[in-house]
């Protein structure tokens, strides 16, 4: 009779404890903002389990840049089919939202207007404010040609967000005919980028270099030659890589992030 009781109560105490060890471990979080484990840790390819606006209008962002390295997928190979011929380019690039609607939203009227990058293409300002449905619906249109397989409906949301809430009008703090920062507190930017940026970048900013055999890019190089594309990053971040960024702060502190980048070494 005894070994049989204190058989149960083995029965029972072992699983209640282990129940509250697995019990104690997930309920860490306790307001449920993300799923423990892989998704949780990955900045670059997961996602919190709750969406604030700002990482979601962020996720946007890196989207609209280059989709297949902020979602990790298989980067297509084939030029865009609405990509005109009188555009300069061929073959993945021309897949980038940025490359036919240009790093100020603008296109044909923008800093693409002219140069290397030219599509000739209207920009996305123009659907600013536009319901995010029919942003979802141009997007999956079989000109644009976005499958389920390359962005999810789930990721839709995140770049439809983006179109409808998440842009700015460049044009008041760069100039798009010369490409130049016309705005913006150096002294301000000073105190950011050395206290955010710095970590990774260096207070130089040569700390990171992702230039080739014809020169070095570092933070200064690319504020300097094309601070539309690098306050774009600013606020959404470099897709694919553990890079912060500045969404959930007014504007402002991008541009003076912007312009102070810009006095740093561009070799
Ligand atoms: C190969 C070039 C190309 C790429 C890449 C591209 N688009 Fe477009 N997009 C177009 C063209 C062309 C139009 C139609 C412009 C017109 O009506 O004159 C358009 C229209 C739009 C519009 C409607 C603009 C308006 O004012 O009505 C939105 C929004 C848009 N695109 C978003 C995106 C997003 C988001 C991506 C990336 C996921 C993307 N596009 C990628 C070529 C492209
Ligand atoms: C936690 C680390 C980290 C921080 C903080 C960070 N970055 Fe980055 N950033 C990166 C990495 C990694 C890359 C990718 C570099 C590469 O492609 O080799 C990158 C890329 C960039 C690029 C563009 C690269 C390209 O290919 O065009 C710019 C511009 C940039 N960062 C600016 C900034 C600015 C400005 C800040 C501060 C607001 C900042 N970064 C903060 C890690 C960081």
């Amino acid at each position: 009779m005894k070994r049989y009781i204190s058989g149960w109560v083995a029965y029972l105490i072992i699983p209640s404890a282990l129940v509250l060890v697995i019990g104690t471990t997930a309920s860490a979080d306790q307001d449920g903002d993300y799923d423990d484990g892989a998704t949780a840790e990955s900045i670059t390819h997961g996602q919190p389990a709750q969406l604030s606006d700002a990482w979601m209008l962020a996720a946007g962002g890196r989207i609209y840049d280059n989709w297949w390295n902020a979602l990790g997928r298989v980067k297509p190979t084939s030029t865009h089919p609405s990509y005109p011929a009188a555009g300069g380019k061929e073959g993945s690039v021309t897949w980038r939202c940025k490359e036919c609607h240009g790093w100020d939203y603008k296109g044909v009227n923008g800093v693409y207007g002219k140069g290397s990058h030219y599509s000739g293409i209207k920009g996305i300002d123009g659907a600013a404010g536009m319901p995010e449905a029919e942003v979802a619906k141009i997007i999956r249109n079989p000109d644009h040609g976005y499958t389920k397989a390359m962005i999810t409906d789930d990721e839709l949301a995140w770049i439809t967000a983006f179109v409808s809430r998440g842009q700015m009008d460049m044009s008041q703090y760069i100039n798009l005919e010369t490409r130049t920062i016309i705005a913006g507190d150096v002294e301000r930017g000073r105190g950011v980028y050395q206290t955010v940026c710095a970590a990774c970048h260096g207070f130089d900013g040569r700390l990171l270099d992702w230039g080739d055999e014809e020169g070095h890019a570092y933070v200064g190089t690319e504020a300097t030659a094309a601070p539309d594309e690098v306050l774009h990053k600013i606020q959404n971040a470099h897709p694919g890589v553990a890079m912060v960024n500045l969404r959930s702060f007014p504007v402002e502190y991008a541009v003076d992030v912007l312009r102070y980048a810009a006095t740093l070494p561009t070799e």
